[in-house]
């Protein structure tokens, strides 16, 4: 039971958390994996653990919002493992306030770099080389909050909307290519991104959601990944109990 078998997947922010567990399903699933974020010991475990499990990974670290770092990903990905399949947009932060609290404009410019202009770079990156195997996947990893917002979420809430966005607009670019682009919302996770206070942790601030470990989303994501290349584009797909 291999659906991945012989495809090549990048999935970014693959240090820890969710992307990490999709790294290592797809993996599981026969998939060569590039597993890619910034910190190298972070990637370099995970892909030390999918290697000792018998599978192919390499890590890279690469700041997504680096042009030239994003190329170079894709390209040693594609030297390393003939080509690329799938991409996962995964790499994301959450660092925000009321607005009128944003008195660091870095905080805003951080979390819009990474979670839409890092988007952005990634797919662009990656287009041509999906484009050469005929078809391919984009997989975004949105946010609920993107869809309906919330106070002092301002920044992620409009960088996951861009993604929301980007994912639509990058579907209908790339339909006649066979590459869908889909977005998959995971609704709440524990993760590192989590609050650390128990005032503030998901069970606190969701208590009607499903609490999640990253490897809740694997499923979805797996679904996602082994959808014909005529499948579905352009759509979202939540593991939430209520909107978005
Ligand atoms: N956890 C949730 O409840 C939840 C809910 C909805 C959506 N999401 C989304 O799911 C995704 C993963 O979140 P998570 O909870 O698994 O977070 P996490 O545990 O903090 O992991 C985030 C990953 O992204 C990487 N990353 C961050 N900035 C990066 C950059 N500029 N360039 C490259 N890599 C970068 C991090 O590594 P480095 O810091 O080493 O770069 C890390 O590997 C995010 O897009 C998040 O918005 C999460």
């Amino acid at each position: 039971m291999q659906p991945l078998a012989g495809k090549v997947a990048i999935v970014t922010g693959a240090g820890r958390g969710i992307g990490q567990a999709i790294a290592r399903a797809y993996a599981g699933a026969g998939a060569s994996v590039c597993c890619a974020a910034r910190t190298w010991e972070q990637v370099s475990a995970t892909a030390a653990s999918i290697t000792a499990a018998g599978g192919r990974a390499f890590p890279c670290a690469v700041d997504v919002a680096s042009e030239a770092a994003v190329q170079g990903m894709v390209e040693q990905t594609a030297e390393q493992f003939g080509g690329l399949d799938i991409l996962v947009i995964n790499a994301g932060v959450d660092l925000d306030a009321h607005v009128v609290e944003h008195s660091q404009i870095e905080l805003w410019r951080a979390t819009i770099e990474t979670n839409l202009t890092g988007a952005y770079l990634c797919a662009r990156a990656a287009i041509p080389y999906l484009r050469q195997r005929g078809a391919g996947k984009i997989i975004t990893i949105g946010s609920g909050l993107g869809h309906r917002g919330q106070p002092a979420a301002a920044a992620y809430a409009c960088s996951k909307a861009g993604l929301w966005m980007l994912t639509r607009i990058l579907a209908q670019e790339l339909a006649d290519a066979n590459i869908s682009v889909n977005e998959l919302i995971p609704g709440p996770v524990e993760t590192a991104s989590s609050s650390p206070d128990p005032q503030h942790s998901v069970a606190a601030r969701h208590p009607t959601e499903w609490r999640k470990q990253p490897e809740d989303v694997v499923p979805l994501a797996l679904f996602l990944a082994t959808q014909p290349d005529r499948g579905p584009t352009a759509q979202t797909f939540s593991l939430m109990r209520r909107d978005g």
